[in-house]
């Protein structure tokens, strides 16, 4: 049994309240090896960000969960390394079972999400309860996000082919007999690199497709019912075009790619919105500049001058967000 604060870790609570009476969103940013790590903290440091560093169950399979936690716990030291102290969040994103949340809570997560999104609204409760009953009742309190309404593409384990916004009308019974510390909402966004297809789309003078506006007539309908509760937006890369362009003229192929638009997160995060999610913009920039790098220079076979590159990119994509888009720069 590990406590995250051994870790040097922190839960979302006091960050989460900052954040919803500063006007801005903490970046959640998954994770999955050792140059996603140091970027994210290297950029956040620069920027002086808080930031949730975000596990996904594949994340746990891929790099397992020991080594996980203890990247966390050096992802603290580091940016002590680097000159400055920011909050460190140690999150599990699309928690699909009580048993997973417990195990990671266990195991020195400062926050998990239980997503029961998929299942009717009485096991949803059901079940984010159980798991925020165990989370609040330990030593350290642990904060756990819940989610309401289903979003298109595929969660992890969890999967639904369309998108099911939330309902206001159910978000203060939610929160109110769950308890959970966040929630995180459906109002248009959706996991992957292709969130809309096509014909939900109109397209620019250049063919670049241009998605539908975000549903923030939700957003303002949920405000309303539970006045500065967090808010969580999944879902919510903006899938750069010029990664995409990159990726596609080193040979790869990614038909149809579209994001979110950085002025609609922007105007999220000036709202209760206060955890924004972003996984695939990550992944793109990394691609992109693999993709450039070995077809530039074929005789290349050191990892490190693959990587370097790549984690470069990312660190620059993590500080332009914080500055630009979620507007958590100089908040640590
Ligand atoms: O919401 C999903 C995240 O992008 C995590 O993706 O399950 O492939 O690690 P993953
Ligand atoms: P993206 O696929 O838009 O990056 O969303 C990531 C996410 O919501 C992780 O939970
Ligand atoms: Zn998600």
């Amino acid at each position: 049994m590990t406590s995250y604060k051994e870790l040097g870790l922190v839960n979302t609570k006091e960050l989460f309240k900052k954040a919803v009476s500063g006007g801005y969103a903490l970046p959640a940013y998954n994770f999955n090896n050792m140059e996603q790590m140091q970027a994210i903290i290297q950029a956040c440091v620069e920027t002086k960000s808080p930031v949730i560093l975000q596990v996904s169950s594949g994340a746990r399979k891929y790099a397992n969960q020991n080594i996980l936690k203890n990247m966390a716990r050096g992802a603290v030291e580091y940016a002590h390394e680097l000159g400055y102290d920011i909050p460190i969040v140690l999150h599990l994103d699309h928690g699909s079972s009580f048993e997973l949340c417990k195990d990671c809570i266990e195991t020195g997560f400062s926050s998990v999400m239980i997503d029961g999104s998929h299942l009717s609204y009485d096991e949803n409760v059901a079940l984010t309860k159980k798991v925020c009953d165990f989370a609040h009742s330990q030593k350290d309190y642990v904060t756990v996000e819940g989610e309401l309404g289903v979003l298109a593409g595929v969660e992890d384990d969890v999967s639904a082919e369309h998108s099911h916004y939330t309902q206001p009308a159910e978000v203060i019974d939610f929160v109110g007999k769950t308890k959970v510390d966040s929630l995180a909402i459906s109002i248009g966004t959706s996991h992957g690199r292709a969130k809309f297809k096509p014909e939900q789309c109109t397209r620019d003078a250049n063919g670049i497709l241009i998605p539908p506006p975000l549903r923030f007539d939700i957003l303002e309908e949920v405000e309303k019912k539970i006045p500065g509760f967090p808010i969580v937006l999944h879902g919510s890369s903006s899938v750069p075009i010029e990664y995409v362009h990159m990726i596609e003229k080193y040979g790869g192929k990614l038909t149809d790619s579209v994001g979110i638009p950085e002025e609609q997160l922007r105007k999220a995060a000036k709202s209760a919105v206060c955890k924004i999610n972003i996984d695939s913009d990550g992944r793109l920039a990394m691609t992109a500049l693999i993709r450039k790098i070995l077809i530039e220079k074929p005789e290349e076979f050191d990892p490190r001058n693959i990587l370097g590159p790549a984690r470069d990119e990312l660190k620059k994509l993590y500080s332009h967000k914080n500055k630009n888009v979620l507007g958590s720069a100089g908040q640590a």
